[in-house]
This record gives structure tokens, sequence and C-alpha cells, in this order.
């Protein structure tokens, strides 16, 4: 069953975050939240470099191009939405939701040119769990097997989301939803962790398709949070590629799922959304109460990882050390190998094996 860990070689100790420090291209990226759609309105965000334009059509269907209209490069988000077509507004030229011109109402009657070649590249977009789901994958579609999209499992009786852009690369960012060490000195508000003492912990991780998951030996916890469920609660945590941290907390029929989701907007800044979601009408009076302790959880996270990026940005490098720091290293495991076997067109291989690890948090 649980493999004892193995020793670490020097090499991985000290891995340098330059070697696949871009975000993973083939992927999906939340992008933004599903009831932030309408049909009447654009929605521009960020994803790794590019500037896109979210919609929804008349029919309910989302839709992301990139907003950048391709006569003189006009936001296309700054245009107009009918929910069929969006006006650029700067010539007025017309682009269905497919991308394709539809119209260049500058041209002459007698003009000979031919508008139907010209497009605004369009990304696939999903939605699952609440958000917008963008892979930002240029060129041929490279049949890869992406991460599955995360999903509830529940119908949510409410849901909170904070969302909070961390000046920091997307690595660094997603290395913190996989790294247990920081939790205890990070996250040391009252209402999450009481006891400021360290102690021992011993999880067991299991492999998934594009990740692991950590389940507790002991399912009792310190934290108020849990006990607000009342009774014994199961607690799984799933890390999943690109950047995807799916807690969920089972108590009998109650459920209450904690998904984190890192999105690189540049290459130095990086997205954190985080919607607690639950299925208990009762809980939806402490929304006003969650909200802020979600956000000063997040500002944690946001505050701590900014000021490592400035020292990442003097020297690169890191050493990671330990048995908490091993899901780290499995985070960049996984990302090597997502990308040798999207390069070798074969099935993603998950190289991590069942093992137990031991730290102090
Ligand atoms: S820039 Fe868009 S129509 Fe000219
Ligand atoms: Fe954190």
């Amino acid at each position: 069953m649980s493999a004892s860990p193995r020793p670490q070689a020097p090499d991985e100790a000290a891995l340098d975050p330059d070697a696949m420090r871009q975000p993973l291209a083939d992927a999906w990226y939340c992008v933004a939240r599903s009831d932030a759609l309408t049909s009447n309105a654009l929605k521009a965000v960020e994803l790794n470099g590019e500037q896109i334009v979210l919609g929804r059509d008349a029919s309910g269907t989302a839709f992301a191009l990139r907003d950048r209209c391709p006569h003189r490069g006009m936001a296309l988000s700054k245009g107009r939405f009918d929910g069929t077509g969006l006006t650029c507004p700067f010539h007025g030229w017309r682009f269905g939701t497919d991308g394709r011109c539809r119209d260049v109402p500058t041209l002459s009657s007698s003009d000979a040119a031919d508008f139907s070649k010209i497009a605004v590249h369009r990304f696939p977009v999903r939605e699952s769990a609440g958000f917008a789901w963008v892979n930002p994958h240029l060129g041929s579609p490279s049949g890869a097997d992406v991460p599955a999209l995360p999903e509830l499992g529940f119908t949510a009786a409410g849901s909170v989301v904070i969302e909070l852009v961390v000046e920091a690369s997307y690595d660094l960012t997603t290395l913190s939803l996989v790294d247990p060490g920081h939790v205890a000195f990070v996250h040391d508000s009252w209402w999450f962790r009481p006891s400021k003492d360290l102690r021992e912990k011993v999880k067991t991780f299991t492999p998934t398709p594009h990740g692991f998951t950590m389940t507790s030996h002991a399912t009792t916890t310190s934290s108020p949070v849990y006990r607000l469920l009342g009774g014994v609660p199961s607690v799984e945590i799933e890390f999943r590629l690109p950047g995807v941290r799916l807690e969920r907390i089972v108590a009998g029929a109650k459920r209450v799922a904690n998904y984190t989701f890192a999105t690189p907007l540049t290459h130095n800044r990086t997205m954190l959304t985080n919607a607690l979601y639950w299925n208990m009408p009762a809980l939806n009076l402490l929304k006003p109460v969650a909200r802020p302790l979600m956000r000063q959880f997040l500002t944690q996270d946001q505050q701590v990882l900014q000021h490592a990026q400035a020292g990442l940005d003097r020297k690169p490098t890191m050493v990671l050390f330990g048995q908490g720091d091993l899901p780290s290293q499995w985070y960049f495991r996984l990302k090597r190998e997502a990308l040798t076997a999207a390069r070798e067109g074969r099935p993603f291989a998950n190289p991590l094996v069942t093992q137990e690890l031991r730290w102090r948090s």
C-alpha cells in the first residue's frame, strides 16, 4: 500500500523554476464566474498573456474570443454586443460569436474586398462548478488528454466566491495550493488555527488522473470551520493540474466544497479564485461572515507570495526540502509529465505512487 517516501536526490532538492516556467498551455483555466457572462454585456479577461473577451449568446452559450479587432487592434470588449454579434467601436466591423467577420459597414457596394476570410481567434470555453473555463492553447488541437474540469458533485444551496490577483508567477502561486508547511505561519488567524503549536501530521497521498489526493488519517480537526458541520467530517483534498485544489468535506448528507483555482494572467500575475459551496440552506446566513474571512485568508497568501516573488526575482531558485515539500516536487513532476506526454503525443501517465507523508504543521 503506502510506500515510505524515497530519499531525495540532491538535484531534486534544488529545482530551477526557469526550466518549466510557463503555465501549461493546453489546459482549462478558470476565467470568470458563470453568472458574470450575460447576453447583453461583454467581459474582458486576461489569460496567459492573451486579452480575451467573454460573452454569452442569446441561446445561452458562452464564447471566448481574442479581444483584438483584426482591423486596427481595437479591444472588441469595448464595443457593443447584441446577443448575436460584436461590433467594434472603432470602424464598426461586425463579428459573430464564432469569431468570423460578418460585416464591414464602411465598404462601398463597388468595393470588391471580401471580408469572409477575416476572423478573430476563438478559444474553447466550458462551464463547470459555476465558472467559465478557457483553454488558451493555440494552433491545431493537440489531442492531449487534458485534465478534467472540476465539478461540484452536489447542488449548492449557496456559495461565496473571492477572486484576488497575486503579483507572482503561476508556479509560485500554484505551489501554495499544495504546501502544507506555510499554513501554520501564514494562515494563523484565530478562526482558522486556534492553536499556535505545530503538530505532527501523517497523511496518505494517492495519485489521481492528473494529480493526487490527500486523505486525513484522523478525521478530527482543530478548525472551528469544520466543527460547524457537526459530527466527524471526512475531508479529502485533491490537487489537479494545471492549478486546481478541491477540498471536499462530507458529514452525513452535508457537503461543503472549498475550491481554489489558479489562473495565469501574465508571466508575473496570477489570479486566485476561492469558491466555497455548501448544500445546507441554513449556512446562507453565514455568508456575510464567510466572505471577509475568506478574503483575509486569500490576502494572507497574496502578501506572502508577492514578497517571495520579489526574492525569486533576485535569484530564481528554490530548495524543496523534507516530506512537507514533496507535494511541491510532485507538482513539477506532474507538469513535466504533462509537457512530455503532449510532446510525444501519448496519454498522460501519472508518475506518482501512493505515499504516506509526515510533517509538522
Ligand atoms: S479597429 Fe475594429 S473596426 Fe477598425
Ligand atoms: Fe495558503
